[in-house]
């Protein structure tokens, strides 16, 4: 059983908690989980002049994901931060290339899922996600999101990112806090719920 997580991260947020969703699905009985992240469009100097330069180098060991392995998983976890309420440019130029598969039907019957990142507590996480579970249906896919059995989304003791539709962060407007704990386990918890759906389906 293949999960991927694809993701796109500019500073990093979405990065970390890929990880923390791998950590999740990898618990998992006869999970095989890779991380990928989609091509970047910005050229260097733009990526230079938006202070994302450390972020892109710690993160240039990941490969970057093909269309074809996007046919060979079971499970998709997407990874995105927030741009104006929806995915960011990178991710939607990588799904606008899956035309080829989508005429094919090469991703009916997997599993797909959506984490997000934004600057702001009410800066358009839910609407990101679910505006990207609007691409996944189009490829027939198995949406999972993030159920309530993750009691960490009921908290109110502290700000914290998290919904039904799937794990965020909050990245603060000047992009410095990182995942909480209690966000980091709402990811962990998403891979792993992902992971055993799709274990489920898988049999
Ligand atoms: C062009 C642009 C648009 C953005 N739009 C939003 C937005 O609508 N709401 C919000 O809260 N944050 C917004 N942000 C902030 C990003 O969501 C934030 O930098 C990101 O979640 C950090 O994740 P990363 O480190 O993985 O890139 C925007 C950032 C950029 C550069």
């Amino acid at each position: 059983m293949k999960v991927l997580i694809v993701y796109y991260s500019m500073y990093g947020h979405i990065r970390s908690m890929a990880e923390a969703v791998k950590e999740g699905a990898g618990g998992v009985n006869g999970a095989d989980v890779i991380i990928y992240r989609v091509p970047e469009t910005l050229p260097e100097e733009v990526l230079i002049k938006m202070g994302a330069q450390e972020a892109q180098k710690a993160q240039a060991h990941v490969p970057v994901c093909k269309l074809e392995d996007l046919v060979s998983a079971d499970a998709i976890i997407f990874g995105t931060p927030t741009r104006f309420g929806n995915m960011c440019g990178q991710m939607r130029q990588f799904l606008d290339a899956t035309g080829g598969l989508w005429s094919k039907g090469s991703l009916v019957g997997k599993v797909g899922s959506v984490f997000t990142s934004s600057a702001t507590q009410h800066g358009g996480q839910e609407s990101t996600i679910l505006s990207f579970h609007i691409t996944l249906l189009h490829h027939g896919m198995v949406i999972v999101g993030l159920p309530y059995s993750f009691a960490g989304q009921m908290r109110i003791d502290e700000i914290t990112g998290g919904s039904p539709y799937g794990a965020s962060t909050i990245a603060g407007g000047d992009g410095k806090r990182m995942p909480s704990e209690n966000e980091l386990d709402a990811a962990r918890f998403q891979g792993r719920h992902v992971a055993e759906i799709t274990a489920k389906l898988f049999r």
